[in-house]
């Protein structure tokens, strides 16, 4: 039988960092973060020696969650300045870092390049002029598209050629990206590309790893470039409720041999990159939210409907509204006692628009205001899409260390903090 991937905190635990942090609370667990980044730069060292494991800092950008990434031998990927001041703020090196982006600004990239970061993943024409202009010979790496469809979420689907992200290979861009970066003496170091995100089925990633190899082939049989760095992005898939990723030693076997095949005989040798976020830490990270009201309503079609309403919702985790987003969520009482059996509820939240959690969930038929409600594999994507729609200030993420210690990671926004960017012009006073 295989284990369940996914960090369950007992109901104790859950009583227990709920009482002594309040709700909603962020918790992540460091040693299933930890045992998820060695497991997967095992899997991926045994394949290829010389690859480079880099943590996509979007999935879950706080401070000591980075600390933790780097310490496990990751480097940090940063799709902003903002992620990038994160990942120093941590003690990561610029050199460890790389800094993605498909609007970057002058100031970002001035930012980047007076820091010495490791390598900027050019975008576009007009940022390849602006890395010109700074004359700074920064490492640049080109995202490109390698027209490659996956099979996921249309809003998490990057690597088609239909899309904003990188130089299309199919239409020539790319081609010409590389030349103007030849021609003008551009560093150019490498190749990117990231086909989209949870992708179940890794046929497409796979097959861009290699399309992404023929085309730094053919730039070298054309133009003479030697590729020192083929990042081919993160996007493999967790287990939200019962979904089944491929085995990770059978993902990145196929993904490098693919790479390799195509590089075979070429004399061509880079470094392999992967960047995943969500699969590092999506399944070492629970929401816990406490049970305000629950209401039982005429269904629309006949039938009633258990609304188990919640202390956050839409403004700590945008998921469910922006891609339907299901999770495994656990009941625990408030005080300890016995609950009932489970019959479906209607998880919602405490905004305004429907922000509806998650329809149709079994949840213990007892659950009242006061109780918990536990939603597992939030580490990525939660805080990190976390806004302060309707003036709710962002909640604490806490590490459960591996002794069993509490560690704060980032503390809960303050009413004060979320007011302080306000200013009232003297003549509407
Ligand atoms: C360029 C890039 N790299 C890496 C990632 C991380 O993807 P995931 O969290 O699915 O591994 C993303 C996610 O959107 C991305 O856009």
């Amino acid at each position: 039988m295989v284990s369940d991937p996914r960090w369950c905190p007992t109901d104790g635990l859950v009583r227990q960092l709920a009482v002594e942090f309040g709700t909603p609370l962020y918790a992540i667990d460091e040693a299933s973060f930890r045992s998820k980044i060695r497991d997967y730069r095992a899997s991926f060292l045994k394949f290829d020696a010389g690859a480079v494991l880099t943590f996509a800092s979007k999935a879950n950008s706080v401070v000591g969650v980075l600390r933790i990434a780097h310490s496990e031998g990751c480097l940090i990927d940063c799709a902003s300045e903002g992620e990038l001041r994160a990942a120093l703020m941590a003690g990561v090196p610029a050199k460890d870092c790389h800094l993605h982006g498909n609007n970057k600004s002058r100031s970002e990239l001035d930012f980047a390049i007076d820091q010495e970061i490791g390598q900027i993943v050019a975008d576009n024409r007009e940022e390849l002029e602006l890395i010109l202009d700074a004359a700074s010979g920064a490492e640049v790496v080109l995202r490109l598209a390698p027209g490659v469809l996956p099979i996921t979420n249309e809003k998490i689907s990057t690597g088609q050629s239909d899309t904003k992200f990188g130089f299309s290979i199919d239409d020539g861009d790319a081609e010409r990206a590389v030349k103007f970066c030849i021609d003008s003496g551009l560093n150019l170091v490498g190749f990117h590309c990231h086909v989209g995100s949870q992708l179940l089925d890794p046929e497409a990633q796979i097959a861009a790893g290699q399309i992404l190899a023929e085309f730094a082939r053919s730039m070298h049989d054309r133009y003479g470039f030697d590729v020192k760095i083929l990042n081919v992005g993160g996007g493999r898939a967790v287990s939200y409720t019962d979904e089944q990723p491929v085995p990770l030693d059978e993902y990145n076997d196929r993904l490098v041999g693919g790479v390799r095949v195509a590089l075979e005989g070429s004399g061509l040798r880079p470094v392999l990159v992967q960047e995943p976020g969500r699969s590092l830490i999506a399944e070492a990270g629970v929401t816990i939210y406490q049970v305000g009201v629950v209401k039982d309503v005429a269904r629309s079609g006949g039938g009633r409907r258990r609304f188990v309403v919640v202390d956050g919702g839409l403004a700590d985790n945008p998921r469910p509204a922006l891609y339907g987003a299901r999770y495994g969520i656990i009941g625990v009482s408030g005080d300890g006692r016995e609950l009932g059996e489970l019959s479906p509820a209607t998880v919602s939240g405490r905004h305004c628009e429907v922000d509806q959690l998650f329809e149709d969930v079994d949840l213990p038929n007892d659950l009242r205001a006061g109780d918990f409600v536990a939603v597992l594999t939030t580490g990525a994507y939660s805080s990190s899409m976390a806004s302060n729609y309707n003036r709710y200030p962002r909640p604490m993420t806490v590490l459960v260390r591996e002794d069993g210690r509490f560690s704060v990671l980032q503390r809960a926004e303050n009413f004060e903090e979320m007011l302080s960017r306000e200013v009232l012009p003297e003549d509407l006073k």
